[in-house]
């Protein structure tokens, strides 16, 4: 080995054990670091799962569960749902469909138990003179046949109007709405009355505001309407009475009413006479063939065309009948 002067010499080479110290160090630091993210990691999700289970999946069972109980027709019981603010909207309309149901559900029971109960009296009539009459109890006159058919009528009109709800209530009422002229229409709905009116002495007055515009409507579901509100005015108007109707425009719709100066109508009972099959006591006890049926069909028909109808009455001095009609836009000049 030599030296030359004044050369420094190469530092001499790292001691192969200090190399793996260090080295190790460092791997040490390195590994802790990723054993430290890792458990991070770990906490992380589990952290996230247990986030995720009970703000999403824990609801999303119980809707699941509460699912099958109402497909099973159990629509009692709510689900009381905490989550997410997306998971609460869900369970919030998951409970106003559950609602829904159950109301449908329940109408279509009473439905079913009012047609029946409807059904069973004329069908007993029927019954009773047809084995009358097959026992010879009975002759065939004038009178017979008369309650024969006024209840066979009784048992078609029930069938006519059930069709007609049916419809209005599955929104399947097709509608040809245009411009309809009022006078037209409303003189026309009571002319068909001509010689009923004349019978009992009724005396009409037809009131048209002046420069009415003309309502859009479905012409025949309009005079299906009026028929119905008619029919029950110059029911309930007594012999000699007076039957108003008419139209006027107000707050951008056209507003319609019948009025009749019959018996009237108890304000308790005023908002029920337009559910199904509802008959005031007193209607009932005049047995005057009607179907109940007759009010919640027109105001069916007057919602179809985009109006509302409601009745105002005072016992003793008569009945309004009301229905409002969309303006139709392109005006008369
Ligand atoms: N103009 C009226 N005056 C008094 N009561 C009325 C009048 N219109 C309707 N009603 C009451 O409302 C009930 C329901 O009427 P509606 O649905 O037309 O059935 P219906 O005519 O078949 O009895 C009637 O039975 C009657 O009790
Ligand atoms: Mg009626």
């Amino acid at each position: 080995m030599w030296v030359e002067s004044g050369e420094v010499p190469p530092p001499p080479p790292p001691h192969p054990g200090d190399l793996s110290a260090e080295k190790s160090e460092r791997l040490l630091a390195i590994n802790l670091s990723y054993v430290f993210t890792g458990l991070l990691g770990v906490v992380l999700a589990f952290l996230l799962s247990y986030y995720l289970s009970n703000r999403i999946s824990k609801p999303l069972a119980l809707l699941t569960e509460a699912t099958h109980r109402v497909a099973g027709g159990d629509y009692g019981g709510g689900v009381d749902v905490k989550g997410d603010k997306e998971v609460e909207e869900l369970a919030e309309a998951f409970k106003t469909l559950s609602e829904n149901l159950a109301r449908n559900e329940a109408l279509r029971k009473k439905m079913v138990t009012d047609i029946s109960h409807e059904l069973r009296s004329p069908l007993a009539v029927l019954r009773g003179h047809l084995e009358a009459l097959e026992d010879g109890v009975i002759e065939l006159d004038e009178g017979v046949l008369s309650v024969l058919m006024e209840n066979n009528n009784l048992l078609s009109r029930l069938v006519e109007d059930l069709r007609q709800l049916a419809l209005v209530d599955a929104g399947q009422i097709e509608l040809d709405l245009m411009p309809v002229d009022l006078e037209k229409a409303l003189r026309s709905a009571v002319a068909v009355f001509e010689r009923e009116l004349a019978e009992k002495e009724i005396n009409v007055e037809v009131t048209i505001e002046r420069g009415l515009p003309d309502a859009l409507a479905d012409q025949g579901r309009l005079s299906q309407v009026l028929h119905n509100l008619l029919s029950n005015a110059l029911r309930y108007a007594p012999r000699g009475g007076r039957i108003d109707i008419g139209a006027r425009a107000d707050e951008g719709e056209i507003i319609i009413w019948v009025a009749d100066n019959g018996p009237g109508i108890e304000p308790a009972e005023l908002p029920l006479v337009f559910e199904r099959f509802y008959r005031t006591d007193s209607s009932r006890a005049r047995d005057t063939g009607g179907t109940g049926l007759g009010l919640s069909i027109a105001k069916g028909l007057v919602e179809a065309q985009g109006g509302r109808m409601w009745a105002e009455s005072e016992p003793g001095s008569g009945t309004a009948m009301l229905f409002t009609l969309p303006i139709a836009l392109a005006e008369k000049h």
